[in-house]
C-alpha cells in the first residue's frame, strides 16, 4: 500500500517545527522530526566521549541509538528519551543544534539514520520535517514543501522564543548564528539543504503561523 508523505524541508528558524506538528494532528499523520534524531546523535556522541573528528564512532552511535518518541498533549513537542533518559529539553538548545550540524555533514551518520528515518513511514501517512526529506530520504514523497524565511525574521522568532523561555540573547548573535548553520547546511557535500526540483516554495517571512499553516495545507491539497 502507498502511504502518503508530505516531507517538509528548509531552513532552521523557518517556523518547520511548529508547522510540521500542527499539519500532522491536523491529518491524522505520524511525524517525523528528522532533526532530533541529528541532535540526538550529537548528545549521544557526547555522553559517550566519541569526538566530532572520530568518523566511524559517530555512525556507530548514529546507527546504535536507543531512542522513543513519546507523544505528548496537542501543543507541546514530543518528549524524547535516550536511552530511557528525557533529553527533550537538552536537545532544543543552541549548542546543540550546532553540534547536529557538525556530525550531520558526515555521510556516514547520514547512512546510519537513513532506514531508521524511512520506517517511520507508516499508515495513515507522514508528515516528514527536515533538510533533506523530499531530496533523499524520501524522494517519492506525495507532496514536497520547502519552508523558508528571510534570516532576520528567523533571528526575530528564534529571539522571542528565547525571551519567553526567560533566555535574554542579542538578536545580532542569533543572526550570527543561523547565518553560519544556514551556510554549513546548504553547502555540506552530503544532502545540502536545498529544495528538492518538485518542491513548492513558501516563503514564511511576514505571515503568521495560521497563514503558513493555511498555505502548506494548500499545497498539500488539504485545504
Ligand atoms: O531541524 P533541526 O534544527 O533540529 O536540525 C538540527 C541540524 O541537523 C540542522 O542544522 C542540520 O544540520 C541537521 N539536519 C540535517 N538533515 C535533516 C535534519 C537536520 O542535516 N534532515
Amino acid at each position: 500500500m502507498d502511504v502518503p508523505v508530505i516531507a517538509v524541508d528548509g531552513p532552521s528558524g523557518s517556523g518547520k517545527g511548529t508547522i510540521t506538528q500542527m499539519l500532522a494532528r491536523r491529518l491524522g499523520y505520524h511525524l517525523l522530526d528528522s532533526g532530533a534524531l541529528y541532535r540526538l546523535t550529537a548528545l549521544a556522541a557526547q555522553r559517550q566521549g566519541v569526538s566530532y573528528e572520530d568518523v566511524d564512532g559517530l555512525a556507530r552511535v548514529a546507527g546504535s541509538l536507543d531512542v522513543a518518541f513519546q507523544p505528548t498533549p496537542p501543543g507541546e513537542p514530543a518528549r524524547v528519551l535516550l536511552d530511557g533518559q528525557d533529553v527533550t529539553s537538552e536537545i532544543r538548545t543552541e549548542t546543540c543544534g550546532d553540534n547536529a550540524s557538525k556530525v550531520a555533514v558526515i555521510q556516514p551518520v547520514r547512512d546510519a539514520l537513513l532506514q531508521r528515518q524511512r520506517d517511520f513511514c507508516q499508515p495513515p501517512g507522514l508528515v516528514a520535517d527536515g533538510r533533506d526529506m523530499g531530496t533523499v530520504v524520501f524522494p517519492d514523497a506525495t507532496v514536497k514543501i520547502f519552508l523558508t524565511a528571510s534570516a532576520e525574521e528567523r533571528a526575530r522568532r528564534r529571539h522571542q522564543q528565547l525571551l519567553e523561555a526567560g533566555v535574554d540573547v542579542s538578536i545580532d548573535a542569533l543572526l550570527d548564528e543561523i547565518r553560519a548553520r544556514d551556510d554549513r547546511d546548504m553547502n555540506r557535500a552530503s544532502a545540502p539543504l536545498r529544495p528538492a526540483d518538485d518542491a513548492q516554495v513558501i516563503d514564511s517571512t511576514g505571515l503568521s503561523i495560521e497563514e503558513v499553516l493555511g498555505k502548506v495545507m494548500a499545497a498539500a491539497g488539504q485545504a
